[in-house]
């Protein structure tokens, strides 16, 4: 790798952190505390994006990310538990990165919306889709999953109820 501080790698990649998002104000304080966490063990610019009900959006936010920087590549993960119609339709469109990708699917996505019982999580999806503005390249990660350190954190919280 070349010394020169133009090219070198952290200075090309930025991570986005994507979050569905809730209208309750107290819903930031933990994405934004992983976002923190999460600075404190890389060199990579970070932003956090929700997906809605919240702002930033993920074109303003992956906007915010790349400005005034030579980030090239930004590495979106979805900070979602599991796979769901949001990180495998909705942010995979957003990021212009749908193998399906058509400017047609997002101005049908409202009107075909029924919240049925793929996607009714208690509120509305009157999405405003829009694509993020950005010519590098978008690696798109998977969800949190089935990871065994989630399983740490279930045993803390049920070793931890005991002890109470
Ligand atoms: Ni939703």
């Amino acid at each position: 790798m070349k010394s020169n501080k133009g090219s070198s790698m952290k200075e090309k990649i930025g991570v986005l952190l994507i979050s569905h998002g809730s209208r309750l104000p107290e819903s930031t304080k933990t994405i934004n505390e992983l976002a923190n966490m999460y600075r404190e063990y890389t060199d990579f610019k970070v932003e956090i994006a929700y997906m809605e009900l919240r702002k930033p959006s993920i074109p303003t936010a992956l906007d915010n990310l790349v400005k005034n920087t030579e980030i090239d590549t930004v590495i979106a993960v979805p900070v979602f538990l599991s796979h769901g119609m949001h990180t495998t339709r909705d942010i995979p469109k957003i990021l212009g990165i749908a193998s399906d990708d058509t400017n047609e699917d997002l101005h049908n996505h409202h009107d075909n919306h029924k919240h049925s019982d793929e996607h009714n999580h208690g509120h509305n999806h009157h999405h405003d889709f829009k694509k993020v503005n950005f010519d590098g390249k978008i690696i798109y990660t998977e969800p949190l999953g089935a990871d065994p350190l989630l399983v740490e954190i279930i045993k803390n919280r049920v070793d931890n109820a005991l002890n109470d």
